[in-house]
């Protein structure tokens, strides 16, 4: 028995290393089940996997995709305590965009029925990384104002839902102007262009409050503005770079007003906190997004045979993620 992946056998650009192949189809081994993907997610991490340049590799050839969501569809000798049809993480370690994988049945993240299907499929990465910064880096009481850059971005947006959940105050930073009222439909307090020398302004917009927390996931001059917003002692963190430059760091603000500069990986925190940390978190963001406090909008969904089409959709300016489904 086969199944389609999109593997690719060298790192490089995604359009021109990724292929869709048909791979053998793989069984449970005993304690193991096999997962069925439903939908899987296009991150900005892909690209990095793919490209070579990520703080984790897989052997080649590889299938690529980090996230996904899918359903138990056969269970190895000596499974117990595991339904068929449970919904589940789709095993991410081999790639997501693959059709079949399977996974240890101790190590399944199972999703509550109470979530959406393509909101469990882009459950598994942006949200908890927005968990973990606002609830793990610094410690924000109710009315503290934080400051981001890609505010459109999901993690933007899940930024900008958890904050209001939690009654922080949310600046964040966008480039273009249409998506400042949806954004604060969404929750936002306070939409700023990038460029636009909105840091200049930041006590006339906080009402004189500090910014206690900055969100860097682009770098470059919008990470300098960021360091300028905050107030004494405060913390910028960065968790991105979609802006490949280097960020110069305005020495004058880490000396006189102590700012600090720190950074965020989630995979890492995985790592470090096992299984039972990760659930923890998931069941934060599991909550907020069965109750509907935390909602992403899907752009487009495509099947397996238009992946070029879904990564060049992914390519342009958009407010919602791209999902791939066999
Ligand atoms: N460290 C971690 O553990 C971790 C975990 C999750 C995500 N992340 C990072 O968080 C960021 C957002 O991820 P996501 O999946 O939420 O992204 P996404 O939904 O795919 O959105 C991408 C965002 O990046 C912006 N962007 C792209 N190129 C840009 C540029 N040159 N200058 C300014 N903005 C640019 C886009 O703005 P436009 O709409 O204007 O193009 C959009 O807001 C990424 O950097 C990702 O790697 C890190």
């Amino acid at each position: 028995m086969h199944q389609s992946a999109i593997r690719h056998h060298s790192f490089g650009e995604p359009l021109e290393v990724l292929q869709l192949e048909q791979i053998p189809r793989p069984d449970p081994e005993p304690g193991e089940v096999r997962v069925q993907l439903e939908a899987a997610t296009i991150n900005p991490s892909d690209s990095g996997m793919i490209g070579g340049s990520y703080g984790r590799l897989r052997e080649l050839p590889a299938v690529a995709g980090r996230e996904g969501v899918g359903v138990v569809e056969k269970l190895g000798t000596g499974v117990s305590g595991v339904a068929l049809g449970t919904r589940v993480r789709f095993p991410g370690e081999e790639g997501a965009w693959q059709e079949f994988a399977c996974a240890a049945a101790s190590d399944l993240l199972v999703v509550p029925e109470a979530v959406p299907i393509e909101q469990a499929a882009i459950s598994f990465i942006n949200p908890p990384t927005a968990y973990c910064l606002l609830q793990k880096t610094v410690a924000l009481a109710a009315g503290d104002w934080l400051v981001q850059n890609a505010g459109n971005s999901a993690l933007g947006l899940c930024v900008i839902q958890m904050a209001k959940a939690f009654g922080y105050k949310s600046i964040s930073q966008v480039r273009r102007p249409e998506l400042v009222e949806p954004l604060k439909a969404m929750g936002a307090d306070r939409v700023v262009l990038e460029g636009s020398g909105w840091a200049k302004n930041i006590s006339e917009m906080t009402g004189g409050a500090p910014v206690k927390l900055a969100l860097n996931s682009i770098g470059g001059r919008s990470a300098i503005d960021q360091i300028k917003a905050l107030g004494a002692g405060g913390t910028q963190v960065t968790f991105g770079g979609m802006v490949s430059d280097k960020v110069r760091f305005p020495t004058r603000f880490l000396i006189f007003n102590n700012v600090r500069l720190v950074g965020f990986w989630w995979d890492q925190y995985a790592r470090r906190e096992g299984s039972e940390g990760v659930r923890r978190v998931m069941d934060q963001v599991y909550a907020m997004m069965a109750d509907g406090r935390l909602k992403l909008p899907i752009e487009g969904v495509y099947p397996f045979r238009q992946y070029k089409a879904a990564i060049e959709h992914d390519r342009q300016p958009r407010l919602g993620k791209i999902l791939l489904k066999p």
